[in-house]
């Protein structure tokens, strides 16, 4: 069972691939493909970190991680505006590169932020409480919320995700999120969305 950094921090490696893959490349058609994953990956992660992690923040480490959740907050706010215009880019623009180095130029400072000072900073305050295993768990459900979105778009999603595209996962009110997600048991791993 993995903790909440070691999810986290496996999702940033991946979303590091994912970039390099896109940079390193001439070819359009292995760019748009990796564009597409890295798209869907960051808005997975920025949602399940702002319903799961950011909330514990305030929950277990006070004024301190109030202020540690607004700053992450704006971060991901500045994260998606870069997103929102690489997301509608093609490969074949002259500044499809470009828009997603700078968004990487923010992410990579974000990403160490997280890495670096306010995950280390939640798992000790998460172990010095009473409830054991309250990383691990936390794990599951950022996990779960991950599940909960397709990877991209594709008919295997269903004919009615909740969320069909990434802007409208991106846009959703993050309470609305949250209300989707109470209508799933607790202990579901992997709900499938279109067989809700
Ligand atoms: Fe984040
Ligand atoms: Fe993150």
């Amino acid at each position: 069972m993995s903790t909440i950094s070691e999810a986290i921090t496996k999702d940033h490696r991946e979303l590091e691939q994912y970039y390099n893959e896109i940079v390193n490349s001439a070819d359009v058609d292995h760019q748009q493909r990796f564009g597409n994953q890295f798209t869907w990956e960051l808005a997975r992660h920025s949602v399940a970190e702002e319903l799961i992690v950011y909330p514990a923040f305030e929950k277990y480490m006070g004024a301190e991680g109030k202020e540690k959740a607004e700053h992450d907050r704006a971060e991901h706010h500045k994260v998606k505006e870069h997103l929102k215009r690489f997301q509608n880019m093609s490969p074949k623009d002259a500044n499809y590169v470009a828009e997603l180095k700078s968004l990487m130029s923010i992410l990579q400072h974000h990403i160490e932020e997280e890495e670096k000072d306010d995950i280390p900073a939640l798992e000790k305050a998460l172990s010095s409480g009473n409830d054991t295993g309250a990383s691990e768990q936390m794990a599951k459900s950022f996990g779960r919320t991950k599940a909960f979105v397709p990877s991209r778009s594709h008919p295997s999603a269903g004919e009615h995700p909740p969320f069909e595209t990434v802007m409208g996962l991106l846009t959703a009110p993050i309470d609305h999120i949250a209300d989707i997600f109470r209508k799933f048991p607790d202990k579901t791993v992997s709900p499938n969305p279109s067989t809700k």
